[in-house]
């Protein structure tokens, strides 16, 4: 479990998103502290990914606050005022956050290796020797020592995110926002996918992982949050959310999902 007292590093307070008309957050309160992971259930179209996409400002939030490690996200508070960052600041926010898709967009031109090696030397300045060391340790680490070489096409589903997220983990990451990152894979793939998460947990990564996969939510989940159309409805130890859930909507979901 984690610890109580360590600043969060996310924080949501009151976070609005609209588009146009339709307000697809309504109210976003969450915290996650530094190590935790917490992961996102709830039906399609409640917010799940809208919110993710938040936390890195690939969507600007239209009321509310959100930090991450501290920073708010994509402005500055001045004289009681909000001033939006330069692209600039942004990209550097956006730097520290590592982000896996349902879809791995990997370059299909480029070997895993390139693909792990590539942001570090264009966006870090990491000298080419070091960042392709360092892209085959991670490699290593989500079990494809043996592919680095290898192209997209020529990798499997499962490990096509797995070079994914060894990918995002090159940028050296404080926070990692996963967003359904099996749900495009055949079931037989899921596992060695899960098993990469269940490992960055298991060494300290803070994690906020939109997911369907309830068993891993129970096992690795320090927090179960349940949204339902653009709010929190219930949060919390996902053994508790799962097997006693307070409120009707969430009792309905998980009636269904289960
Ligand atoms: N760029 C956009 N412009 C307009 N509406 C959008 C945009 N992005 C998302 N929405 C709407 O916001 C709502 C929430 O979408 P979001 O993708 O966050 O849901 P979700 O919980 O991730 O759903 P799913 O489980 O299907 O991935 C939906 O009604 C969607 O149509
Ligand atoms: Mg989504």
């Amino acid at each position: 479990m984690t610890g109580t007292s360590a600043a969060p590093m996310v924080k949501a307070e009151a976070v609005h998103k609209s588009f146009g008309h339709v307000e697809v957050l309504k109210g976003i309160d969450l915290e996650v502290a530094p190590r935790e992971v917490m992961c996102i259930v709830g039906p399609s179209g409640s917010g799940k990914s809208t919110f993710l996409r938040c936390i890195n400002h690939l969507e600007q939030i239209t009321a509310g606050r959100l930090w991450v490690d501290g920073h708010l996200v994509g402005y500055r508070e001045k004289g009681g005022k909000l001033h939006e960052l330069r692209d600039r600041e942004v990209a550097a926010q956006r730097r520290d956050i590592g982000m896996v898709f349902q879809r791995f967009n990997l370059f299909p031109h480029m070997t895993a290796l390139e693909n792990v090696a590539e942001a570090p030397v264009q966006v870090k300045r990491v000298g080419k020797a070091d960042a392709r060391a360092r892209a085959a340790e991670l490699l290593d680490r989500v079990g494809l020592g043996d592919r680095v070489h290898t192209y997209p096409n020529q990798l499997s589903g499962g490990q096509q995110q797995r070079v994914a997220i060894a990918r995002a983990l090159a940028m050296e990451p404080k926070l990692m926002l996963f967003d359904e990152p099996t749900s495009a894979l055949d079931p037989e793939l899921v596992g060695e996918v899960l098993d990469v998460m269940r490992g960055l947990a298991a060494d300290g990564m803070t994690m906020i992982v939109v997911t369907h996969e309830m068993g891993f939510a129970r096992e690795v989940g320090d927090t179960l949050v349940f949204m339902d159309d653009g709010v929190v409805v219930e949060a919390g130890d996902p053994r508790q959310v799962l097997t006693d859930p307070q409120h009707e909507r969430t009792q309905a979901f998980l009636s269904k999902v289960l």
